[in-house]
């Protein structure tokens, strides 16, 4: 029998022509390693092949991924390389095990007002300052969905932090996306702009806003969670490839079904559950007062501390 050449592109697989491989792409299943990770009906419903052919397509992506193994030993070594950017808050430092991390996706959810949007504000500053100051002597990448970035925000928080206000406003690059496609582009084309500023920081606030004003209905939910698992694996593959924090807000909406506790899940639910390496539950307190809590973090215990917005920023 002649030997098949290894698949690299998804049209390499069988019964993937180019219209079922744009589906593919167009639903986030862009590489053969998302092929071999799909269940049959799943495929077959996304690129209009029949079963029998998904799973035929989905055997080939499997013995064509390789398992990419790395010792722990390796892994301690890249650790090492991790950098932190401060909160502007000593308690909310500690609890995070010290400033929000690079190589990672941060999740902050709340409802409206509770503080996320100059949580992201603070951090487009502090990423700024050099390492030794809570910093990584870098710039800002601020992905604005809803049109709330102020400038004049970013001024007094820098005032504060001992940086040039005309500096730190040099150093933060605003992108507004007015839709789901937008927002998703840019994070697609950023590469070449993290290299050319240096950019250790990406805020996207919020990440899933124009999505939920976008995909309405139970129809669409399925669309739209594709979409957004798409979206926020890439911002997980730049924060590893360029080793920079992202930092990605989200509103919680009430849960009606839930009979204890604090009935409001974030939007996007499992998805982002998955996809972010840490989450922050960010609510009122009295006054200026915000209570964080550490809801899911791979090596800090869950936990609570009290932040107070101020006109210099987060403490
Ligand atoms: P949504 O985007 O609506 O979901 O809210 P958010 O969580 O992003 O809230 P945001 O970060 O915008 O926080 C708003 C809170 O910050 C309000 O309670 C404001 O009073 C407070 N705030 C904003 N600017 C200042 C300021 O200059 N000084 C002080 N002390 N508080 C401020
Ligand atoms: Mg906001």
């Amino acid at each position: 029998m002649p030997k098949e050449k290894t698949p690299r592109e998804l049209e390499d697989l069988p019964g993937i022509g180019p219209t079922s491989a744009e589906k593919l792409r167009a639903a986030g299943i862009d590489t053969i390693e998302k092929v071999a990770a799909s269940f049959p009906a799943n495929l077959s419903d996304t690129c209009g092949i029949s079963q029998d052919a998904a799973k035929k397509a989905i055997e080939a992506a499997r013995e064509a991924t390789t398992i990419n193994y790395e010792t722990a030993k390796s892994i301690l070594k890249r650790r090492e390389d991790i950098g932190r950017i401060s909160t502007g808050s000593k308690d909310l430092d500690e609890l995070i095990g010290g400033g929000i991390e690079t190589d990672a996706v941060t999740e902050v959810y709340g409802r409206f007002a509770s503080g996320k949007t100059q949580l992201g504000f603070q951090l487009a500053v502090n990423v700024q300052l050099q390492r030794k100051e809570g910093g990584l002597g870098g710039a800002a990448l601020f992905l604005d969905t809803e049109g709330t970035f102020r400038p004049e925000r970013i001024v007094s928080i820098a005032k504060s932090a001992g940086i040039d206000p005309d500096t730190a406003v040099e150093n933060i690059v605003v992108v507004r996306a007015q839709n789901t496609d937008q927002q998703v582009l840019t994070i697609e084309r950023v590469d070449k702009l993290i290299q050319e500023k240096n950019i250790k920081l990406i805020i996207v606030d919020s990440l899933t806003s124009l999505f939920r004003a976008e995909f309405l209905g139970r129809g669409a939910l399925n669309e739209r969670q594709q979409k957004l698992n798409a979206h926020i694996h890439r911002l997980a593959l730049l924060a590893n490839k360029h080793n920079l924090a992202v930092f990605v807000t989200n509103q919680v909406m009430d849960n009606p079904g839930m009979l204890f506790g604090d009935p409001t899940t974030p939007i996007g639910g499992n998805v982002l559950a998955h996809a972010a390496t840490t989450m922050l539950y960010l609510r009122k307190g009295k006054e200026d007062k915000r209570i964080v809590r550490l809801v899911d973090s791979p090596n800090m215990p869950e936990g609570e501390c009290i932040i107070k917005i101020t006109t210099d920023g987060i403490r």
